[in-house]
């Protein structure tokens, strides 16, 4: 199963302005690209806090055919909002909930983070690429991409102008 981590950051390398949970900051043109895209996978992982941060959303999403896997230590906390196959909560590790994914038949999974869930992933060496939107902002602080030490080399792949400022970046994880 190919992993390709996506998200949006600044230009300083932050998913998060400031202490503002979510990625609100984004461009009006990756608003619009980022739902479709999605579409070219058929699951998702994302980690507690991020999905906490947009819960809502995730509910009125519960669809057949888009399973999304939350990573968290208390998956029986989230009880409430589980639909098995659809929206599911988990302590397993990375590497087993990838095993778990690709022997159900899943081929692609897009990686939603938040920077915790990234740094976990990539350190366990599940990641094939990363598409990164880079806004044209500045913040200084906030939540990083990889939420802590890794030494990860990547393979440029292409870049694509969503809008007059803002680019994706495209890389594959060199093994
Ligand atoms: N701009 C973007 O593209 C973008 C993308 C994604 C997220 N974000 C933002 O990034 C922020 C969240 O990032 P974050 O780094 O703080 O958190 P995160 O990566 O979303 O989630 C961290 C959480 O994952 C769970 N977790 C971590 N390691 C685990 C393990 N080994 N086993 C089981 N569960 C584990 C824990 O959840 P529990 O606390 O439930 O135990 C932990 O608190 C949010 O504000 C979100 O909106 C932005």
């Amino acid at each position: 199963m190919e992993i390709v981590l996506i998200a949006a950051q600044s230009l300083d390398g932050f998913i998060t302005r400031h202490d503002t949970p979510g990625a609100g900051f984004t461009s009006a043109e990756d608003k619009a690209w980022f739902p479709g895209v999605l579409r070219e996978f058929d699951a998702s992982i994302l980690g507690g806090v991020t999905y906490r941060a947009e819960r809502s959303l995730f509910l009125t999403n519960r669809k057949p055919g888009r399973r999304r896997v939350v990573l968290t230590r208390q998956p029986e906390a989230f009880a409430e909002d589980a639909m098995a196959g659809i929206l599911e909560f988990t302590a397993e590790s990375p590497a087993a909930l990838v095993q778990r994914l690709a022997a159900a038949g899943h081929r692609r999974c897009a990686l939603l983070g938040g920077g915790e869930i990234h740094r976990l992933f990539l350190a366990a060496g599940l990641v094939d690429q990363l598409w990164i939107t880079v806004e044209p902002r500045l913040f200084g602080s906030g939540t990083p991409l990889v939420g802590g030490r890794v030494d990860i080399a990547l393979t440029w792949l292409s870049t694509q102008s969503l809008g007059a400022s803002t680019q994706l970046l495209r890389y594959a994880v060199r093994r």
